[in-house]
């Protein structure tokens, strides 16, 4: 097969869908590869690098797109790549479909097969290739929202860990999944006094071994979050619903609880956000304010350090590559139920439910969808 890595394109996005590593595997399974001039380069990658494990270097995306047979990328994408893709295309990457109808109705009217990493599930039902992103969104929401409770940002100014006879500062995650553990992990580590709400109690019996004692669990009713409000410096939204679009766990009406000054970083934005004030950010203007409440918003948190990012990232999606790129989608997706899953859009129809909900559109059997993909 002809897999092609186009340069990501979304602003302040420096990940690359295929490494070095990942080229050598599929290039020793038979396979061609075609990277776009530079795309490694952010993660620090140069094409050299690409060449050497047998890469071919292309001038252009327009070049990539053309000579691909299945593009890989990273962010969802952007008007200019939806209007490069063709039936013949199969392409692999996120696409936080439920939040973007436009998004969405593009990629159907494309025709090609949009496999989106997010809804791809494993056998234990959990997020194999959303998890290493997570880590790495959930680690850097504490480190953000730290640096924005200082008072220059517009913050409250307030040390997470507090010192010896001063308090440290109160932080609440909401959805204690991959982001919220990660988050929290983090918070405690800069020795900030946390707790973690979430509406799975399976997940809260888990997380209450984790930290030891060390953080309160809580489950995250309305007015469990309404009680803490008032209390909080910090709050970091990390909810999920599988490939849905995230429920609002604080309302605007409910910002006039907190204090003034206080942060919320909303990791959940990339699923449409999980607080009713939130709008997209990027990381060059990442915050803007509500009711005297600092927002972050940023939907590619992990974009902003590639050099870890690439490699968590494509150490999960690289067996899924090559596996695609072996036996082609319609086999792949046979043979694994749970990459079956990740097929969101195929042959102009929308194949992934919950999506079809969110965006207001009629979801397609998926094996009836992909019997109108050539083989
Ligand atoms: N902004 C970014 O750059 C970025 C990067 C990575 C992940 N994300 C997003 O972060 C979100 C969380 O991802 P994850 O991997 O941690 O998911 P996850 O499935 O591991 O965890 C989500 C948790 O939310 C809980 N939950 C669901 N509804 C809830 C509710 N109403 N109240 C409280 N808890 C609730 C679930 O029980 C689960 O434990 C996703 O939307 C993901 O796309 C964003």
């Amino acid at each position: 097969m002809k897999i092609g890595v186009p340069t990501e394109i979304k602003k302040d996005e420096y990940r690359v869908a295929l490494t070095p590593a990942g080229t050598r595997e599929l290039v020793d399974a038979g396979h061609e590869v075609y990277v776009q001039k530079g795309a490694g380069e952010g993660s620090a990658i140069i094409d050299d690098a690409y060449v050497a494990q047998g890469a071919t270097i292309l001038p252009d995306a327009d070049a990539v797109f053309g000579e691909a047979q299945m593009i890989v990328k990273v962010k969802e994408p952007q008007p200019v790549e939806v209007a490069r893709l063709e039936p013949r295309h199969t392409l692999f990457t996120y696409l936080h479909l439920a939040a973007d109808a436009e998004l969405t109705q593009g990629l159907a009217k494309s025709g090609a097969t949009c496999i989106a990493y997010e809804t791809v599930e494993d056998s234990k039902g959990r997020l194999p290739l959303l998890a290493p992103m997570s880590e790495v969104a959930g680690k850097i929401a504490t480190q953000a929202g730290a640096f924005m409770l200082e008072k220059p940002l517009g913050g409250r100014g307030i040390l997470l860990g507090g010192v010896p006879g001063v308090a440290a500062a109160n932080v609440m995650v909401i959805g204690g999944g991959v982001v919220g553990m990660n988050a929290a992990f983090i918070a405690l580590g800069m020795e900030a006094s946390v707790s973690v709400y979430d509406r799975n109690i399976d997940r809260l019996r888990e997380l209450d071994i984790a930290f030891g004692g060390r953080a309160d669990t809580l489950f995250a009713s309305t007015l469990s979050i309404e009680e803490m409000l008032p209390e909080v410096d910090l709050v970091i939204g990390a909810v999920l619903v599988h490939g849905a679009k995230a429920p609002h766990v604080i309302t605007r009406e409910q910002l006039s609880l907190m204090k003034r000054q206080a942060v919320l970083v909303d990791v959940s934005i990339d699923q449409g956000g999980c607080f009713e004030t939130s709008r997209p950010t990027t990381h060059t203007d990442p915050t803007y304010e509500v009711d005297g409440i600092t927002h972050y918003c940023v939907a590619n948190m992990p974009g902003a350090v590639p050099i870890t990012s690439t490699y968590a990232l494509t150490n999960a999606t690289m067996p899924y590559v090559v596996h695609l790129a072996n036996v082609g989608v319609h086999k792949a997706v046979a043979q694994n139920a749970g990459l079956k899953l990740g097929v969101n859009v195929a042959a102009g129809e929308v194949t992934y439910a919950p999506v079809a909900d969110a965006v207001g559109m009629q979801s397609v059997d998926v094996d009836k969808a992909l019997s109108a993909v050539p083989a």
